[in-house]
């Protein structure tokens, strides 16, 4: 139960949050939300060849020699190298030296950044001049003992990779090698580097073969060894095709049942919404493996089992990777996982992504038991639209226990010695033999590849929905009595409630307390203290400045006038609402400032303005205008979509009513790109109640004419004045139009009166016409048209607004035979 918003500074955020808190059956799924917009760069990354003068690739990844290194920044301790005088044709050139230890040695890196950190380790035990099979060693780190009794003996399928996930912190972190007794130890290669900051959650359902046990907390100071990691329903993937170099093995040796399940494969894109980049490659989320339906109808298999062999009396870190690639609609599939039998966990994909073909993946802790197995299922729940279940990826790690026994650096915060520098040259030849002197050619490490392949281009990975409640604790003052209550905001998907007998949350003052606060230093600082010259917008409540947080991030500050205390509430609604609302086609705060009686919230800043300032010139009062934009057809199909993908999300994933859609609340980023925003009217939408009376509020040639009559305040009155703004972009003018005839003045009433007579192509943008697909308007005309109906029941939901909208841009890029 927490909510973790990581300082506006940084680059990326994340939530963590159980799911199905209160339910009976007292499943806990902990996942993780990620949110992040920049890339993941690394900077401690050691990939060393060992026991080799020179540098060499495999793949993408580029391992440097660590004799005479000119690095200063790892070190090695006593021990001495061998180099294999008989290789097999076609070894890699990694896979021809080795480091050798005969007695306790290290490996020192220079840590400059706490966190995970991968470790792998290569063994390829060559004969010649050493046999390296008869090494047997221990080796450790951080007080972790990573292998015990080591040995590379009989392996038919060299090389023998070990890969562990380590926490460290800032300063040198030493590997040792500790060869038993009588026996010696050996490396050909290491790695060493961090992991994306949400490669581990910190708290998630800890489940033993008796079932849940309650939530385990720390993983984020545990260290890791993987044992499994599964492509469900497809091949095997190379650490070239891993962001972070990890294989994958494909399930089917450890499916009980090979009947029980079919593969299945995907060959679209996968949702942005998804997280996959860091959490699994695409190709893990686009294959899996289906329940086998028709069996399973027969009564024959209730379910898919996989048993993957483990050690007795252990405890594993389970993560499972789901990606519905099966539904045609979003939420036909609800399905049991269980693991061991007794612990099930409810999978409901859309109420997690709420979009079809989205990554995400669930935690758990596991203990082990003495089967040597952890059995995992999936299942059919009696309530799905689908008699179905899936699986696409799944990883095990067993959690190493902390250990004294084991060396800790003596002085870990003495820097490292520089190694004296000597040229070194590349490739190595096979035939050097151990002590090998260092060739005294020039230094030619110009093969280094050039690209970081950690700057995944463009990558704004997006959100990955996997979970399901946060409880942000405010302390809520009502604002006429003296009453204080704790509320917890239960954001299931974002809807808050209050445990209180009054409906009067909105009259509340809430005294904030989340991690999005920000300094009215650090405000002034990003713009200039205000300077005039980047005010970008300005309106009623004050204004917009353009601004530049000291990390570089750009973002816009809005600010209200200050010393009024009009606005409060729409000034604390849009920190509740935004604050636990997180998708791609909703603007996103950054953080908000009351100090000093300001009201100041700031938002990721949107290069390309308002969808108004695109579509129109328009002057203040609306009396005027002329239009101005060229953006093409399928751009303001692309736009419409997104915005009604973001309304949606906020109707059935958040259960909130914006209450002011219109196209000056339509921003878009450099990329056209739209993202709703302004929730400072919004309403919770409180899920048994079909409406809620208010007072109208909103903008005027917009309303919602029933809304109008009756106070009621439903999640169609939404889509009504999206319906307005469909008509905007088509035609490209204000809806209350002031410089024109009477009957032209409200767009909603003038554009329906066309599109009722078949002729909606005589208004559109002029800019437009010719350009659109007959077929893709009339489409278009009947969705607005459907928006706009007088009676909210007769109106689409913005889900079926979206798919309309899909459809017409189909059928403008002619994707669809004519109808
Ligand atoms: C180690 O130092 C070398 C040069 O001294 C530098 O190129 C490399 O990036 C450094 N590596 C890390 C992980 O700091
Ligand atoms: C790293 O973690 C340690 C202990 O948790 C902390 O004292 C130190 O400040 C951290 N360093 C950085 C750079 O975050
Ligand atoms: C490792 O080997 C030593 C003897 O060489 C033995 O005492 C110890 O029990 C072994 N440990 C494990 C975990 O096998
Ligand atoms: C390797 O094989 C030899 C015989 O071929 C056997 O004696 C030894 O126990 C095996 N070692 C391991 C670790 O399996
Ligand atoms: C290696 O580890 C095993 C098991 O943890 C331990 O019994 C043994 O003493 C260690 N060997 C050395 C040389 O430290
Ligand atoms: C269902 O299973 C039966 C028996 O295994 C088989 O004959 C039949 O073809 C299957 N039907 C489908 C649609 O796969
Ligand atoms: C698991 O191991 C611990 C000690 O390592 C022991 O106390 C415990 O009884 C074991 N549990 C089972 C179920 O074997
Ligand atoms: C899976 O199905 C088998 C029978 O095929 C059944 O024994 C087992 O209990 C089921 N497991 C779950 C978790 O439903
Ligand atoms: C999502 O799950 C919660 C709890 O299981 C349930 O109350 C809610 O109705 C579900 N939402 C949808 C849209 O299915
Ligand atoms: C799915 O799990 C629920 C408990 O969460 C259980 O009541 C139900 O029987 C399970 N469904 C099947 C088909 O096993
Ligand atoms: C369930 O999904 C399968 C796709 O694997 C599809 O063939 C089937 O028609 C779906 N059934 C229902 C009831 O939607
Ligand atoms: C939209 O943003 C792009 C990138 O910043 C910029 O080149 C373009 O001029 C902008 N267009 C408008 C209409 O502001």
């Amino acid at each position: 139960m927490l909510i973790n918003f990581a300082s506006a500074g940084k680059s990326r955020q994340w939530l963590m949050m159980s799911m199905d808190k209160l339910h009976h059956h007292k499943v806990i799924l902990t996942l993780l939300l990620l949110i992040h917009s920049s890339d993941y760069a690394l900077t401690d990354k050691y990939l060393i060849n060992s026991g080799s003068i020179s540098d060499t690739a495999i793949s993408t990844q580029y391992f440097v020699g660590d004799v005479d290194s000119c690095s200063s920044n790892f070190s090695v301790g006593e021990s001495s190298r061998v180099v294999d005088d008989n290789p097999a044709p076609g070894t890699p050139f990694l896979y021809r030296t080795a480091r050798i230890f005969r007695k306790q040695s290290s490996y020192g890196f220079q840590i400059t950044q706490n966190g995970t950190y991968v470790v792998r380790f290569h063994f390829y035990p060559f004969s010649t001049p050493t046999n390296l099979a008869d090494a047997l060693f221990n080796v450790s780190a951080n007080g972790f003992s990573l292998l015990s009794n080591f040995s590379v003996q009989n392996t038919s399928n060299p090389p023998v990779i070990k890969e562990f996930a380590i926490p460290i912190e800032v300063g040198i972190f030493m590997i040792y090698f500790t060869p038993q007794k009588s026996f010696f130890a050996f490396v050909n290669a290491i790695e060493a580097f961090l992991a994306p900051e949400d490669f581990i959650s910190d708290g998630v359902s800890h489940v033993t073969p008796a079932g849940l046990k309650g939530t385990y907390n720390g993983l984020l100071s545990q260290a890791f060894h993987i044992i499994h990691r599964i492509n469900v329903g497809g091949f095997t993937i190379t650490p070239s095709n891993d962001l972070l170099w990890r294989s994958w093995t494909p399930d089917d040796g450890y499916l009980f049942l090979p009947n029980s399940a079919n593969n299945i494969a995907f060959y679209g894109e996968l949702n942005s919404l998804g997280a996959a980049a860091n959490s699994a490659p695409d190709n893990v989320y686009k294959t899996a493996k289906e329940l086998n339906i028709n069996h399973s109808r027969s009564s024959i298999f209730f379910n898919m089992t996989w048993g993957f062999d483990v050690n007795k009396n252990s405890t594993y870190f389970v993560r499972v990777h789901f990606c519905d690639i099966i539904s045609q609609d979003v939420d036909d599939i609800v399905f049991n996982l269980s693991i061991y039998n007794q612990f099930i966990d409810k999978i409901d994909p859309y109420n997690i992504t709420y979009h079809p073909a989205t990554p995400f993946h669930g935690d758990y802790v596991v203990d082990s038991d003495d089967s040597g197995y952890v059995n995992i299922s999936a299942g059919p729940r009696s309530k799905s639209l689908n008699q179905t279940a899936f699986l696409n990826g799944l990883e095990i790690m067993e959690m190493i226990k902390r250990s004294g026994a084991y060396p800790v650096p003596s002085n870990p915060n003495k820097t490292l010695q520089s190694a004296p520098c000597k040229p070194r040259k590349t490739p190595e030849p096979n035939k050097t033999v151990e002590p090998a002197p260092a060739p005294s050619k020039p230094n030619t490490l110009t093969s280094k590849p050039k690209k970081n392949i950690f700057a995944i281009a463009s990558s704004v990975v997006g959100v990955a929905f996997v979970l399901i409640l946060i409880g942000v604790f405010m302390k809520c003052r009502k604002a006429n009595s003296v009453e204080t209550r704790e509320c917890s905001v239960l954001l299931y998907g974002g809807r808050p409630f209050c445990r209180t007998n009054d409906r009067t949350a909105d009259t509340s003052v809430c005294s904030l307390s989340l991690g999005l606060k920000l300094p009215f230093s650090e405000i002034l600082h990003a713009t200039n203290n205000f300077n005039p010259k980047v005010i970008i917008g300005e309106g009623g409540f004050g204004k917009v400045y353009r601004g530049t947080l000291r990390d570089g991030k750009k973002v816009a500050v809005k600010r209200r006038q200050p010393g009024q205390g009009q606005g409060l509430y729409e000034f604390q609604t849009e920190i509740i609402v935004l604050s636990k609302i997180r998708h791609r086609h909703l603007v996103s705060l950054i953080g908000y400032c009351d100090e000093r009686h300001e009201m100041i919230l700031v938002y990721e800043f949107m290069e390309n303005g308002t969808l108004q300032d695109l579509l129109y010139d328009s002057s203040e009062d609306c009396s005027t205008s002329s239009p101005r934009s060229e953006l093409s057809w399928e751009q303001r199909l692309e736009i419409c979509i997104a915005s009604a993908m973001g309304l949606d999300y906020l109707h059935r994933g958040a259960r909130i009513i914006h209450r002011d859609v219109k196209s000056t609340n339509i921003l878009l980023d450099e990329n056209y790109v739209a993202k709703v925003a302004d929730f400072g009217l919004s309403k919770s939408g409180d899920g048994d109640q079909t409406h809620i009376s208010t007072d109208v509020k909103g903008s005027f040639g917009y309303l919602d004419p029933e809304y109008f009559r009756c106070m009621q305040l439903t999640y169609k009155s939404d889509v009504y004045s999206f319906g307005v703004v469909l008509l905007e972009v088509l035609c490209s003018r204000p809806a209350i139009k002031r410089s024109v005839p009477r009957e032209e003045m409200n767009l909603a009433e003038w554009a329906i009166s066309w599109q009722k007579k078949g002729q909606l192509e005589k208004i559109v943008d002029p800019f437009l016409v010719g350009k659109i697909n007959p077929n893709s308007l009339r489409k278009f005309g009947e969705t607005a048209e459907k928006c706009l109906r007088d009676s909210g029941a007769d109106r689409p939901t913005m889900r079926e607004v979206e798919r309309d909208l899909r459809n017409a841009l189909d059928l403008q890029q002619a994707r669809i035979p004519r109808e």
